[in-house]
């Protein structure tokens, strides 16, 4: 398949790897070249809310699927920017719908449609965004269900691997064993809970729904619902760090100040789907961790002396 990724970021990139291995072209596409970019990736410049740009883009590559895996994503900044933020999810959806209507789309959501009162949300649950980030992209959602036939909304909870701080943030799991093995205080957001997802295992789910054509709306999240505190006291026992440096604080006084209390996702749909997919994983922030800890370990340089 011809696939065109709009957004090359931290999940766009990974997707396309594994698309990549999976015999799939894959093309990812932003405003600026990443400086993480490998070098086995193809890559275009593209303002995906530039219409003449992206029709352009398309007219070339004439791609059977489209990922819309783009920014902005920081949760905060969207909080400030809440304009910019409906501007770009809003109408990168609605440029992709209309330049190419036969093409399958993905959209990478999130459970930030969702205002967090209930521990966890299915598919049927009618969406509520607390903040401007999930109401942004729940009216990119709109323009899909509205305006397209052959689509995916994939709403995903947390995602997390280990990154370089390329785009001015990283994501939890990478901050807190950096921090950690740094010898750091961690401020931790007390009360907030997520269903995270490792990046390479929500890779996957979307490769297999992209070759399968998925349709309608599927949650993406890990299999465990878990705290940030319990999550970097867990980190910080399997890498042998020291759990004193975690301070619970407010979430309110944190950059995590307007995320729901309960970001986490269930899916009937997922477990279905994954019994059909063998070799696809969704493992939990414990099985990354333990099976991660052979390469992190180098790249933290934790002495064991
Ligand atoms: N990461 C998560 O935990 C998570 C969870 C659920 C959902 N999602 C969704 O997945 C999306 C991607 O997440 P991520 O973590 O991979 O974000 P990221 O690392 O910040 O990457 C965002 C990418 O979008 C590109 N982009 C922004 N505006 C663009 C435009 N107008 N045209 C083309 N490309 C544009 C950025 O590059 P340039 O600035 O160079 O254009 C960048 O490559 C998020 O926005 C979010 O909606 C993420």
């Amino acid at each position: 398949m011809e696939v065109l990724i709009i957004g090359a970021g931290f999940v766009g990139r990974c997707l396309a790897a594994r698309l990549a291995g999976a015999g799939h072209r894959a093309t990812l596409a932003s405003r600026h070249r990443p400086e993480a970019l490998s070098p086995d990736l193809a890559w275009v410049g593209l303002d995906a809310a530039d219409r003449d740009a992206f029709a352009a883009v398309l007219w070339r590559m004439q791609p059977d699927a489209i990922v819309l895996v783009h920014g902005p994503s920081d949760i905060s900044l969207c909080e400030y920017s809440p304009d910019e933020a409906m501007r770009s999810h809003a109408v990168i959806a609605r440029n992709a719908c209309r330049l190419a209507p036969q093409a399958y789309k993905l959209l990478v959501s999130t459970d930030n449609v969702f205002d967090g009162g209930q521990e966890s949300y299915t598919e049927d649950a009618r969406p509520a965004p607390a903040n401007a980030y999930g109401r942004a992209k729940l009216a990119a959602e709109q323009v899909l269900a509205q305006s397209c036939s052959d689509f995916l909304i994939a709403r995903t909870s947390l995602v997390y691997g280990w990154e370089e701080a390329e785009r001015g943030w990283i994501n939890f799991f990478a901050l807190a064993l950096r921090r950690l093995a740094a010898g750091e205080v961690l401020d931790v957001p007390e009360a907030l809970w997520n269903t995270p997802i490792y990046v390479e295992d929500a890779a996957d789910i979307y490769c297999r729904c992209i070759e399968q054509s998925v349709n309608g709306v599927l949650h993406v999240a890990g299999p465990q619902r878990i705290s940030r505190l319990e999550w970097a006291r867990l980190l910080a026992q399997e890498y042998e760090l020291d759990a004193s440096l975690i301070h619970p604080v407010t979430a309110e006084a944190s950059r995590y100040f307007c995320r729901p209390r309960n970001s986490c996702l269930a899916s009937r749909r997922l477990s279905a789907l994954l019994s059909q997919w063998p070799n696809v994983q969704c493992r939990s922030p414990g099985q990354i961790a333990m099976q991660l800890k052979p390469l992190l370990e180098g790249q933290l340089l934790i002495s064991k002396d």
